[in-house]
């Protein structure tokens, strides 16, 4: 019986539970990987990070047989769809994504009724039945050239009402029908936050996701998915910076770019989902081969049509300047 993954993480409990991982991993043949907002100590030891599509592609190049998502649901079920031969672990199965449970498929079926013949674009922060339902998936790096690559003038756009807003801001040309989605942890952040942090910090620029509400991105110097951040910061000639998205991106920024300094404008600025991976759990999961994630195949089949679609447009950027 092994150490309980819920107890408190005391420093020779870390180092334990650091030299189990390394020995399940290999003795597994595991690869371990992480999305940007996940803890620090889970960032350092896994073997490939990023931000969704990158992790997206990551997995079907890995060799290993069995790939630890340290991420939420959705992203562990989009790895098993482009996958279905790799185990796919998700270490804490109620890790979930709160917006990706904001679109349903009987909920998309009763919006396409209402524009028959309107092609559905769904953001990768869905479940595998409604990628299986829409015409194509994207991810926020992609978003605006999915949108683009489309020939109709009207597209529905599930769920993210944020990043479906900031698509019809860069395509004038198109109508945007939005859903009601949002992500809650770039939600909650007001206004009055940003504008505090940037008094108290004048030279730093804003960068910001585009999950994020008009009203902050009307204040961004840079919007884009987590790894567009870390691109734009590298070259960028600024040295302080007030980041725009879950905290979890900051330890990356700084560890990445030791001389800048970073910002977390929002106490708020937290996603309670991608903080339950612990080192404890992903312990759990490699020793005993949990939780794994896999779709039907009438779905996975559906679902990946939408996703190769979206892999065909490709990721020419990551981001966009405001
Ligand atoms: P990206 O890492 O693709 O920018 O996505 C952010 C996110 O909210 C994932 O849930
Ligand atoms: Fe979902 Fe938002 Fe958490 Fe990303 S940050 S997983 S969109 S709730």
């Amino acid at each position: 019986m092994g150490p309980n993954p819920r107890v408190s993480e005391d420093k020779n409990y870390i180092e334990t539970l650091k030299k189990k991982i390394s020995r399940l991993r290999k003795e597994k043949h595991a690869v371990i990987i992480a999305h940007n907002y996940e803890r620090p100590e889970i960032q350092e030891i896994a073997d490939i990070r990023g931000d969704s599509l990158e992790l997206s592609r990551a997995v079907t190049r890995v060799k290993a047989k069995v790939v630890v998502f340290c991420g939420v649901h959705f992203m562990a079920e989009t790895a098993s769809i482009l996958n279905p031969d790799k185990k796919i672990l998700l270490p804490v199965k109620e890790a979930g994504c709160p917006m990706a449970d904001m679109i349903t498929l009987p909920k998309l079926r009763d919006l396409k009724k209402l524009y028959p013949g309107v092609p559905v674009v769904c953001y990768v922060n869905s479940s595998a039945a409604v990628k299986g339902e829409s015409d194509i998936c994207c991810t926020s790096s992609n978003a605006v050239e999915v949108v683009d690559s489309l020939s109709s003038r009207e597209v529905i756009f599930v769920p993210d009402q944020n990043l479906g807003t900031y698509i019809q801001s860069k395509l004038r040309q198109k109508k945007i029908i939005l859903w009601e989605g949002f992500c809650p942890t770039h939600m909650r952040i007001s206004e009055d936050e940003i504008l505090t942090a940037k008094k108290q910090h004048p030279k730093a620029k804003f960068i910001a996701h585009p999950e994020c509400p008009q009203r902050l991105l009307g204040h961004a110097d840079y919007i884009g998915s987590t790894s567009g951040m870390l691109a734009y910061v590298q070259h960028s000639n600024g040295n302080e910076f007030i980041v725009g998205t879950e905290l979890g991106m900051i330890y990356r920024l700084q560890q990445e770019n030791p001389g800048k300094k970073f910002y977390c404008p929002s106490e708020h600025f937290l996603c309670a989902d991608m903080k339950l991976t612990t080192l404890g759990w992903l312990a759990h999961s490699l020793e005993n081969g949990v939780f794994e994630v896999k779709v039907s195949e009438p779905v996975r089949k559906k679902a990946r049509r939408s996703l190769d679609r979206m892999l065909a447009v490709g990721s020419k950027k990551s981001g966009r300047n405001a």
